[in-house]
Formats: structure tokens, sequence, C-alpha cells
């Protein structure tokens, strides 16, 4: 089968890449860049961890052609860091406790990064709406709202 060239940014990087029609963006990420950091969970659009940003709108990379995203800007939890410097989602979530299995957390992260870049104080209801599209199996969605809400500067008290 031939392979089309694909070229966008990848975390602040030029990507180019050869890609098999029909090939999602998922497969292109992990299996081209190597950028492993996107999950695949359900590969049907139900779970989350595939979740990446596509000039900054949270997408669900399994069930996203990759050659929709030529020219376009891509970001994933990989790219969150800045050297050695973490991400505030991520120290939030290390210090919340919001990740223990952790395939969740790359989609987790970068959904809730897609909601602080455009909302920088969202309420615990947005934070949940913006969640809403990512399973975890493991912490019971608390610690991971918490998170988000301590990263974006929000820490909601509970009755
Ligand atoms: S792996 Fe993409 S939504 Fe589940
Ligand atoms: S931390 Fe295990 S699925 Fe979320």
């Amino acid at each position: 089968m031939p392979k089309t060239a694909l070229q966008f940014r990848h975390n602040g990087r030029d990507a180019a890449i050869f890609v098999d029609g029909g090939m999602s963006l998922l497969a292109a990420l992990r299996d081209e860049v190597g950028d492993h950091s996107p999950k695949l969970g359900c590969g049907q659009g139900g779970c989350g961890a595939c979740t990446v940003l596509v000039d900054g709108e949270p997408v669900l990379s399994c069930i996203t052609l990759a050659e929709s995203v030529a020219g376009k800007l891509i970001e994933t939890a990989d790219g969150l860091k800045n050297g050695p410097d973490l991400h505030p989602l991520q120290t939030a979530f290390m210090e919340n406790f919001a990740a223990q299995c952790g395939y969740c957390t790359p989609g987790m992260l970068m959904a809730a990064k897609a909601l602080i870049d455009r909302n920088p104080a969202p309420s615990r209801v947005e934070v949940v709406e913006a969640i809403s599209g990512n399973i975890c199996r493991c912490t019971g969605y608390e610690p991971i709202i918490n998170a988000i809400l301590a990263a974006a500067g929000r820490v909601e008290r509970r009755a």
C-alpha cells in the first residue's frame, strides 16, 4: 500500500513521517513519531486514553485520521514538561495522588490542559465536564478533579 508523506508540528518540533492510508493519529504518533504518551485504550472513541490536542482542542487520536492533521499543531503529554520542569498539571497530579496505574493519565492531562488553557479558573463543574470523556478505573475521579483545580489555582474544599 502506498504511503503518504505527512508533516505537522509535534510538541514544538516539526514532524515529517509517512503514513498508510487510514492510519489513525494515535498509531502515527506512537509508531512513526515514537511518542508513546498517548495510550491505546478502547480504540473506539470511548475512553479518552488517547486524547491529544490538535490546534489546542482535545481530540481522540484513535479515531482521528493521521492525514487530517497535516500542518496542524499536535500537543501530547510527552511535551508538557519544560526541560526538567514539570507542567503545573503534572505537579498537581502527583501532589493530589491523581494517578494509580497511570494509564488514563496522559489523556486526562491533555483534556485538562485544553480546559485551563482557555479557562484558567474553571469551576468544579467545568472540570468534570472537561474530563467527562476520560475514563479512569483506579482513582474514583475526585483526586483528578482536585488536581486540575489545584493546577488552575482554584482548589475547592468539599463539604
Ligand atoms: S483509545 Fe481512544 S478513546 Fe479509547
Ligand atoms: S489511574 Fe489507572 S485508569 Fe486512571
